[in-house]
């Protein structure tokens, strides 16, 4: 049996106890515990500044987001996705009725590839569903000029990209909308939590309705909405949380820096590099494993770890395309998808956290260089 400590692939950032439980205490005080109360305006205030994107809803997990951006937009047909993704991504348009059709990403980014887009419009396509996958941004500019061209709307799903900026400007910016995961292995966490981003007050105004079963007054519902709604002892938690997270993106900056130090020169490991002039969350660490060059595929090296207590995560292995419910369709064909097929057969997120220790990071990489 190995007795080495476990070291797991994500550890949750906690706010501390000390300073939750007055919060807890104003809380049970209150007697407010949901339904826009006064910790969920703070954060939703908070969270505009530090995202800077004033207008943004808080939800009670990341998947709500997606489906009532769907909604809000009045989303039918088709809706081109990547299957490079975690399945909610897919599981948002198939809950709206929608069809997914699959384009194949670009093996740089992992994003969907922008040049792939245009060939799989059909006159039911409505909108376009990329991800900012490992918080890596997409070619936003690319994808909306396409958008522009056939008359899409653009829903990113930013789920792992809090924070992520590009020249100073946040990602959450582009498209008609944007969502996110504070779910409580992602870099900001509410424990479970989410949030939909739009550039407008009256589109707020909507999703706000919406995501309280659409209730704009005591007797109207305007929509068939769903209840999306963020409580107040989560919203306390995230308004500590906020004040940390820059400090545990810079250690997770500085665990990025030194994984990718070494492993760099590894024959047959290939580490992503940051992008210029992007202002990145860590929120992840992929490797993609060539078994030729290696020695070992990604499977063993992936056993060899799990031998060693060392949990890596293959994600996102199965594609999305390739789990039941889609793999009928004509897009989730593997010869439609083969550079995400390589990808999702090569890769291992390496443990990321803010409080991984320099012992356990040095154990991780003589296992990866050995
Ligand atoms: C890309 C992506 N989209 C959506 C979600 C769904 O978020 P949640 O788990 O908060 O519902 C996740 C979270 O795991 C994700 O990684």
């Amino acid at each position: 049996m190995n007795m080495e400590k476990q070291i797991t692939v994500t550890s949750p950032l906690l706010p501390s106890l000390e300073e939750f439980i007055p919060y807890l205490r104003d809380i049970w005080d209150r007697k407010w515990l949901t339904n826009n109360g006064h910790y969920h305006q703070l954060l939703e205030k908070a969270l505009a500044e530090y995202l800077k994107v004033p207008y943004i809803s808080l939800f009670t997990n990341g998947t709500l987001p997606l489906i009532t951006a769907l909604q809000a937009l009045r989303i039918t047909g088709e809706v081109i996705t990547t299957p490079y993704s975690f399945v909610a991504t897919t599981h948002s348009l198939w809950w709206n009725g929608i069809k997914p059709v699959f384009v194949d990403i670009d093996p740089e980014t992992c994003n969907i590839d922008p040049e792939k887009i245009e060939a799989a419009i059909t006159p039911k396509t409505t909108a376009i569903m990329p991800v900012h996958v490992y918080g890596k941004p997409c070619d936003m500019e690319k994808i909306q000029s396409i958008a522009d061209k056939y008359g899409l709307k653009v829903i990113y799903d930013a789920a792992h990209a809090f924070g992520v900026e590009v020249n100073g400007k946040s990602v959450l910016e582009a498209g008609d909308m944007s969502t996110l995961s504070f779910h409580a292995t992602k870099v900001y966490n509410t424990v479970e939590g989410g949030a939909l981003i739009c550039h407008d007050e009256q589109t707020k105004q909507r999703i706000d309705y919406l995501k309280n079963f659409g209730f704009a007054g005591e007797t109207t519902v305007i929509a068939p909405g769903i209840n999306g709604k963020m409580d107040e002892v989560r919203a306390a938690y995230g308004l500590l949380n906020l004040k940390q997270v820059d400090t545990a993106i810079e250690a997770r900056r500085q665990v990025a820096a030194k994984y990718r130090e070494e492993l760099r020169d590894v024959p047959g490991i290939w580490v992503m590099e940051d992008m210029p002039g992007v202002r990145h969350n860590y929120s992840y660490f992929p490797i993609f494993v060539d078994a030729e060059q290696y020695g070992m595929t990604r499977d063993e090296l992936y056993a060899r770890m799990k031998e060693r207590n060392v949990l890596g995560r293959r994600y996102f292995y199965p594609l999305i395309s390739e789990f039941s419910t889609y793999r009928g369709l004509d897009s989730a064909r593997p010869e439609n998808l083969p550079v995400a097929h390589r990808i999702a057969d090569s890769v291992i997120c390496l443990p990321m956290y803010s409080g991984l220790e320099t012992e356990e990071l040095e154990r991780i990489l003589n296992l990866i260089r050995q």
